[in-house]
């Protein structure tokens, strides 16, 4: 339903549960920075009504799934680590060329944000199931189903904002280039890389 390329391997879960401070700190600024994307997508893109009421709701939801996580790292007695570069992100977004019209820069920067969202959503699915700690595990299944619903809203906004038939191509080789980054990367204790 995903529509991803190339699935997680399942043996990342063995490297997420022998280091859960790192993951934890790693999914706290993901939440964090989905918080900040979508306030970018209010100031960059203030005319697109229905965007901008939608992206204020995320950014609550988003900080709150930065609570969840924090809290979480609280509950451990451990305290919120810096952020590190997200090396799948940085990879990712290099795909579309820069410029064109305001319309071609949205479409590009919601695939982006549909694709994290994808990607997110199916890791989580994979550690609500695979995780031997079962309150994490519980805890990933209400993330993923959260985050799948983020996903839709993304793509459904790149299909009615751009050209149906442009986007809907667009957004299978942004697919195909994701699967060649989860090759090189996708075995370390990050929520993406
Ligand atoms: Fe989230
Ligand atoms: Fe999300």
């Amino acid at each position: 339903m995903l529509g991803l390329k190339l699935p997680t391997d399942p043996r990342w879960v063995n490297i997420v549960e022998k280091n859960i401070e790192d993951i934890l700190t790693d999914h706290a600024y993901c939440e964090q920075k989905a918080a900040s994307t979508a306030i970018s997508l209010i100031v960059s893109f203030p005319e697109y009504t229905e965007l901008v009421q939608e992206m204020i709701d995320l950014v609550e939801e988003e900080m709150s799934h930065f609570k969840m996580v924090h809290d979480r790292i609280l509950e451990n007695g451990w305290t919120l680590g810096r952020d590190r570069k997200d090396d799948y992100v940085i990879a990712l977004i290099k795909f579309f060329p820069k410029g064109g019209s305001r319309t071609t820069q949205l479409v590009h920067r919601l695939l982006y944000a549909a694709l994290i969202e994808a990607r997110s959503c199916e890791r989580f699915r994979l550690l609500s199931e695979e995780l031997e700690d079962q309150k994490l595990a519980k805890f990933y299944r209400k993330l993923m189903i959260s985050e799948a619903g983020h996903y839709t809203m993304f793509l459904n906004f790149a299909r009615k904002y751009g050209d149906r038939k442009e986007v809907d191509e667009k957004w299978e080789a942004l697919l195909n280039h994701e699967a060649g980054i989860m090759k090189d990367l996708g075995n370390r204790e990050t929520i993406h890389g």
